[in-house]
């Protein structure tokens, strides 16, 4: 086994957004397959895909009509197996996205499982009784929006629930029949040489519900997600997720290397259960704590802290800054901690996933009203809860449409701001850009075993500064210290005692080889990769 994935890099794209080859102002697979050799040369390991397969896109693909297919704006399953090939060909391995907890309303599945109440495919789904008022069985509400989580079907007199849109009903994994196709999905896959899968929603995937009403949460106030007006006592983080986890661990561990990889969005010491008891679950469960940490020296240190506390010794750490499901990073924390936290998450102890753009520090692009796509959005305008936002064209040159798409297609959301110097183009031909100094990064973790395999250790420092050591494994010489300030102000910070060190990186200059030893004066927003020479 190469565990790849413990060492490698994870660099998401979100098709819709990525290229767009065949002109229509949707991105797909052949953009992608032209593109691969621009992420090779990043020096990322792994490219994980956003779903790609049929889907009447009422969540963009999350939404899945048929798992084994290829929807026809992204291209054919010839198109797939040219995109696995050429990215083998260059090193890179491929992630798909397996939705665990829904179809669309559109599978075939759940067509005939609504047809009729003796149908074979009726208990795929959960169908359900009106509750004793003659209304939804329970209080569940849906993730968009905050409405009823069932819907009534006037032809079979049932409900059937559904977490997200009423056009995504969730499965029933506690049905031996769909059970076994959903598995047999993820063969399909891995026989055509895919070599992981992201889950989608891991932690809510149910076999045997109970179903009770959740309580009311104490601390929801108006203006916020109307969804959280619920606790989830009930519908997430049950047991059964760790049922179907194990479930879909065996399968993928009848193939050699692959990964499987859990969103799971659950404070620190519950998310170290979907590594599974005996490490029989997720390789790597998601880790979005530094999305949700407060963007301070302090908060970052002691979510990093507490999280590398708990990680089991026979699991693996992971880091996320951004994803299709969050405003962008450069845009919540400011273009200059951009760099400061691609800097952290590239030396962190774990494996690290970028979000498209973010290596060019991409902001949230600007979405006028007539042109909002995400139904999260057009459910609870003005929350500022849609994704439209992070998901806007990948910008790679100074081009119309900044290179995504030809000239005279109309990009299905508009580029974002700053697109005539936030794109690779320009930005690779600039040492000091967000690309060049991203792909140092990387460079000097693929090269240096202390930053992809190494222990981890933090230091005690001046408010504003995190510090840590990265001490390789095998070589006691090994040995990296990363000094991030995260304030707009120089910071100071004397350095453990006799310690001599190089500067291979700065956040914010590039490529630096100064020497460091005694006080450090770290200036505004820089950050600083300092390969230790001698330390006592
Ligand atoms: C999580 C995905 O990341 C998100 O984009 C999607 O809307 C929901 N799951 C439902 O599948």
């Amino acid at each position: 086994m190469s565990n790849w994935w413990k060492h490698g890099i994870v660099y998401q794209v979100y098709p819709r957004s990525f290229q767009d080859a065949d002109g229509d102002g949707v991105g797909d697979l052949a953009g992608i397959t032209d593109r691969l050799p621009y992420l090779a040369d990043l020096g990322v390991d792994a490219v994980w895909i956003s779903p790609i397969y049929p889907s009447p896109m009422a969540d963009f693909g999350y939404d899945v009509a048929d798992y084994t297919g290829v929807h026809e704006l992204f291209g054919t399953m010839d198109d797939a197996d040219h995109l696995i090939e050429s990215a083998h060909d260059l090193g890179l391995k491929v992630i798909l996205d397996y939705v665990v907890n829904h179809s669309s309303h559109q599978h075939p599945w759940f067509k005939e499982s609504r047809s009729s109440r003796d149908s074979p495919k009726r208990d795929w789904y959960f169908w359900k009784d009106p509750g004793a008022d003659g209304g939804p069985p329970t209080n569940w509400v849906s993730r968009f929006g905050g409405g009823s989580a069932w819907e009534f079907d006037e032809q079979t007199g049932q409900y059937y629930l559904h977490t997200y849109l009423a056009e995504q009903p969730d499965l029933n994994w506690g049905n031996a029949d769909l059970r076994r196709a959903m598995l047999d999905v993820l063969r399909f896959w891995m026989d055509r040489g895919v070599d992981g899968f992201r889950v989608d929603v891991a932690y809510r995937a149910m076999v045997a519900p109970q179903w009770r009403d959740n309580p009311p949460n104490p601390d929801w106030k108006e203006g916020m997600d109307p969804y959280r007006k619920l606790q989830e006592t009930y519908t997430k983080n049950l047991p059964d997720a760790h049922v179907v986890g194990r479930m879909l661990r065996d399968v993928v561990d009848e193939y050699d290397d692959r990964v499987l990889i859990g969103e799971v969005t659950l404070p620190v010491d519950r998310l170290m259960a979907f590594y599974g008891k005996n490490a029989d679950e997720y390789h790597l469960p998601f880790n979005f704590n530094l999305i949700h940490s407060d963007w301070t020296a302090e908060s970052v240190r002691a979510h990093v802290d507490a999280y590398e506390h708990h990680v089991p010794t026979t699991g693996w750490p992971n880091y996320v800054l951004g994803n299709h499901d969050q405003h962008r990073f450069a845009s919540r924390v400011g273009p200059a901690q951009a760099r400061v936290g691609h800097m952290l998450l590239l030396t962190l102890r774990g494996t690290p996933t970028i979000y498209y753009g973010d290596e060019l520090g991409m902001p949230d692009g600007r979405i006028p009203p007539e042109m909002v796509q995400d139904p999260w959005e057009l459910k609870t305008p003005g929350l500022g809860l849609g994704r439209d936002p992070a998901r806007t064209p990948m910008q790679w040159s100074t081009a119309t449409h900044a290179g995504f798409c030809p000239p005279d297609a109309e990009p299905w959301l508009p580029v974002g701001p700053g697109a005539d110097v936030i794109n690779v183009e320009v930005q690779q031909q600039e040492t000091s850009s967000m690309l060049s100094l991203t792909k140092r990064l990387i460079a000097l973790r693929r090269e240096n075993p202390a930053l992809h395999a190494g222990s981890y250790r933090s230091f005690d420092t001046p408010e504003g500064v995190f510090a840590y050591a990265r001490q390789s494994p095998e070589d006691a010489t090994d040995r990296f210290l990363i000094t991030l300030n995260f304030t707009a102000e120089t910071q100071t910070w004397t350095l453990p005692d006799g310690l001599y060190g190089t500067v291979e990186a700065s956040a914010r200059y590039g490529r630096r080889d100064d020497t460091v030893q005694g006080i450090l004066a770290l200036r505004p927003n820089d950050g600083l990769l300092i390969r230790i020479e001698h330390s006592p």
